[in-house]
């Protein structure tokens, strides 16, 4: 077996009252002006203003910049990082999902080192750790409050930039399932299913450890027991705790065995039609891990097993398809679409998304290096 890494940050608070406990941390560690990175529709509800006054009563001040896009792009790094500039903030707080996370480790990447983060696609590009930056994380999820993974489309070229760098790791996560109860149905279902994928994918990675597997499938335990019950009754903190765990358990595994063909193609129509990441990925999954099968099939019957499939007895390609089949179920219990034509995808577009999905570095640990024409099969089938 080659040498290994395992990452992940320093401190991670979970559970009810760790913002609090949050701020009582940052104030411990001596930083005095943050920049909170977050979307309009957090500020909207209120909660970039609790946060903001919870900092100023443990003497922290912050100013914010809350111009993060659903799929934060180059200019939303640029606009960020002037901000933080103007004000000469000494540290960075995301508040929100994957995409406040992804573009505030973009701003205290860039920060730390200048250039442009385009500069950082890739793996481990960059020469020194970004900016402190605390992940504060409201939903569950992409998992990206604790992962070395920074995902910035770039508009010019319609693709999404996999930035996989163990400088963008966040200093301190956290966790709070109050801040998640308020998550609309959908946005669970899609973050949920994204998280299950994470589990999938790490699990049947082919840089899986014994570390990153138990941490995914008791992810998918947990996953396939809550989400369920987390959409459809979002004030339930017993399910929506479970999601927050479950995500994170995720998290630890595909930050370090990496991920697979569905994310390397969901961020080709996430980035081409800007579209949900957690939604394509959650149609993806079933088309890539059936292609995957026969490379894959043992692991994806334990996933089954851990689904709470009956797989005694049955051969390891048969507790695949039942295991594929679950992941089926599941999907279209939470209402994901069932092809991404419904979303506004168009066929005409396979070779060119087949192209990019080639280039994206998550897709080197799929059990399997598909061919152009297997990918282009893949995105058909999903339409
Ligand atoms: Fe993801």
């Amino acid at each position: 077996m080659t040498a290994t890494a395992f990452y992940i940050p320093s401190v991670n608070l979970m559970g009810s009252g760790s913002l609090q406990q949050a701020a009582a941390d940052i104030q411990s560690r001596g930083w005095r002006k943050a920049l909170i990175v977050t979307d309009a529709p957090l500020v909207a509800t209120g909660m970039v203003g609790k946060v903001a006054e919870l900092l100023s009563e443990h003497d922290v001040t912050s100013v914010v910049f809350d111009e993060v896009k659903p799929n934060p792009n180059v200019a939303n790094v640029e606009a960020g990082l002037a901000v933080l500039q103007q004000y000469d903030c000494d540290f960075v707080i995301s508040l929100g999902g994957g995409s406040p996370h992804d573009c505030a480790k973009g701003i205290a990447l860039v920060a730390a080192n200048g250039g442009s983060i385009k500069d950082y696609e890739g793996v481990d590009q960059s020469a020194k750790p970004q900016l402190p930056l605390v992940a504060i994380n409201t939903t569950a999820g992409t998992a990206s409050e604790m992962t070395r993974f920074c995902i910035i489309t770039d508009d010019e070229r319609h693709v999404k930039m996999a930035i996989v760098d163990k400088h963008t790791t966040p200093v301190l996560s956290v966790n709070d399932p109050d801040l998640m109860v308020g998550m609309p149905k959908a946005l669970t279902a899609a973050t949920g299913m994204d998280a299950l994928t994470h589990a999938i994918e790490a699990y049947v990675s082919t840089a899986a450890t014994p570390i990153t597997d138990a941490c995914a499938l008791q992810a998918v335990r947990l996953i396939s027991a809550n989400l369920r019950t987390a959409v459809e009754d979002g004030n339930n903190k017993t399910a929506r705790e479970a999601m927050a765990y479950a995500e994170f358990l995720a998290g630890m595994a595909f930050n370090n065995a990496s991920l697979g063909y569905v994310h390397a193609m969901a961020h080709q129509l996430g980035g081409f039609y800007d579209l949900p990441h957690g939604v394509c990925n959650a149609i993806l999954l079933p088309h890539v891990q059936s292609f995957n099968a026969r490379a894959a099939d043992a692991r994806l019957g334990e996933v089954g097993a851990a689904m709470g499939c009956d797989v005694q007895g049955l051969s390891a390609d048969e507790a695949a398809k039942v295991c594929i089949e679950a992941i089926r179920t599941l999907a279209a219990d939470v209402n994901i679409p069932a092809g991404v034509a419904e979303l506004g995808a168009d066929e005409k577009d396979i070779p060119v998304l087949a192209e990019n999905a080639m280039k994206d570095a998550c897709g080197l640990t799929n059990p399997i290096q598909p061919s152009f024409d297997e990918v282009c099969d893949i995105f058909r089938a999903a339409f």
